[in-house]
């Protein structure tokens, strides 16, 4: 059907661009505030358990799935389920994507402000109000932030027009291995400040006290939204991985790396917090208000704020090219589209929708859904509907409608290789996995508290 179907070139292709769209803005600001403000070594603790027991079962499915339909999201449940209406499945999580996209777009466009911001020296002698106001004016100007993430959309389209194997293969291998340097120059030069100590306890120091029934479902929905879980997106990149390759290694092997640059993020970011004396619950604005701060006042760090902000575009880089392709293969797939129509048009709608998003922290923050403005509409029915919803559509239709041998065909290669734990597996994907997301479902709805 698909004849000259692109596909990742190399294993390692495969893994920078799965770990490319794992490694994102969740890593590098979400992580560390959210392991500190919910009991630290306690919280990474579960956080580690869920990635492994709930995590992996369901990234290897997405990956089984996707291998195995060679289609994108729609196409492969249209093929593997004949004459149902799991397609309908696959066309949620293509709109999921574009949602996402669609606010993600804003804030990468805010970190391709602050590279050049860093560079042009703006941060240099500013006070702690200066840096507040620089941020505010800045993201509620009438067009400023909106030309950064349109650019920031163009940007994205130019690597995905050009291709699996030319484009998404290529810049990610070029970017992954950048990013890893920086993220661990970063944490060296974070952990030896004055009194980084502080900042390393507040994030391994397992205090079980501040455990709660909230930070057990924040740790699960952590680990859904940074592994790309739930949304085509692990199922579309995978439909480009070739069939000799190892699913269950390369799923372990993206998981390892996401935790990893997570738990570097941390060392990097909450030592120079506490060392600078600076709040750390600040939350999202931890990155963007209180980071150049800490820059200004250390040695060198005019070179340390661009290095650590373009490891920030980076990462939403790699996440966002991920997104988009979800919304490309479709309408190449499905709408015959060439693949330059395809991207054109989801680069101008999915920017398009990011404008109300980028606009609603300044002209449009007035226009209001149940009191969330435009950009955080987005952001809560992405992350906390759609994305565990399609989480437990993975679950249900990979764990009981899909024959099980498929399933196995393809994680084991037609037989080839051994996948000792296939019923551990099985029986997670078919119980534990969907009730636990059913859970945060509920809770992120408000119905459980
Ligand atoms: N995993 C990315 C992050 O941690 C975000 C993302 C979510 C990317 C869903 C693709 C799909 O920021």
């Amino acid at each position: 059907m698909h004849k000259t179907r692109d596909s990742f070139g190399s294993k390692f292709g495969a893994i920078a661009a799965l770990a490319g769209s794992a490694v994102g803005l969740g890593n590098i600001w979400k992580f560390p505030y959210e392991a500190g403000n919910n009991g630290g070594g306690a919280f990474l603790i579960i956080y580690i358990f869920f990635t492994l027991a709930i995590g992996l079962p369901i990234m290897l499915s997405e990956f089984a799935l996707g291998r195995r339909g060679q289609q994108n999201a729609f196409g492969t449940f249209k093929t593997l389920a004949p004459g149902s209406k799991w397609y309908l499945f696959g066309l949620l999580s293509i709109i999921a994507a574009a949602f996402i996209l669609s606010f993600y777009g804003t804030v990468s466009g805010w970190t391709l402000e602050y590279v050049w911001l860093a560079i042009s020296g703006a941060f240099h002698h500013q006070t702690a109000e200066g840096i507040h106001d620089t941020f505010n004016t800045f993201i509620s100007h009438p067009y400023k932030a909106v030309i950064w993430q349109v650019s920031f959309m163009v940007i994205t389209g130019a690597i995905i027009v050009a291709g699996v194997k030319k484009g998404i293969e290529r810049y990610t291998k070029m970017m992954m291995p950048v990013l890893f340097v920086i993220v661990i120059l970063l944490g060296i030069r974070a952990s030896t400040l004055p009194g980084a100590g502080e900042g390393l306890k507040f994030l391994f120091y397992p205090d079980f006290s501040k455990l709660t029934g909230q930070s057990v479902l924040s740790a699960l929905g952590q680990a859904f939204f940074s592994l790309s879980l739930g949304m085509g997106v692990l199922l579309t990149y995978a439909s480009y991985i070739r069939k000799t390759e190892n699913l269950a290694h390369i799923s372990l092997q993206v998981i390892t790396t996401d935790t990893l640059v997570a738990i570097l993020s941390g060392i990097a970011i909450l030592p120079a917090v506490f060392s600078f004396g600076i709040d750390p619950q600040a939350g999202p604005g931890l990155v963007f208000l209180t980071l150049p701060q800490v820059f200004q006042s250390m040695p060198l760090g005019y070179f340390w704020a661009i290095l650590f902000f373009i490891l920030l575009t980076f990462a939403a880089l790699t996440s966002a090219i991920s997104l988009m392709e979800v919304v490309v293969a479709y309408l190449v797939e499905e709408k015959k589209m060439s693949r330059l129509k395809a991207t054109i048009t989801t680069t101008s709608g999915i920017g398009l929708l990011g404008i109300f998003c980028t606009l609603s922290f300044g002209p449009l923050q007035n226009i209001r859904f149940f009191g969330l403005s435009i950009f955080d509409t987005f952001d809560f029915v992405s992350s906390n509907i759609l994305l565990p919803l399609g989480g437990i559509l993975i679950c249900i239709f990979a764990g009981w409608r899909l024959d099980k041998s498929i399933l196995c065909d393809e994680i084991s290669n037609e037989g080839r290789l051994k996948f000792k734990f296939f019923r551990l597996y099985a029986f997670i994907l078919k119980y534990v996995a969907p009730i636990c997301i059913f859970v945060i479902l509920l809770n992120s709805m408000g119905i459980l508290k």
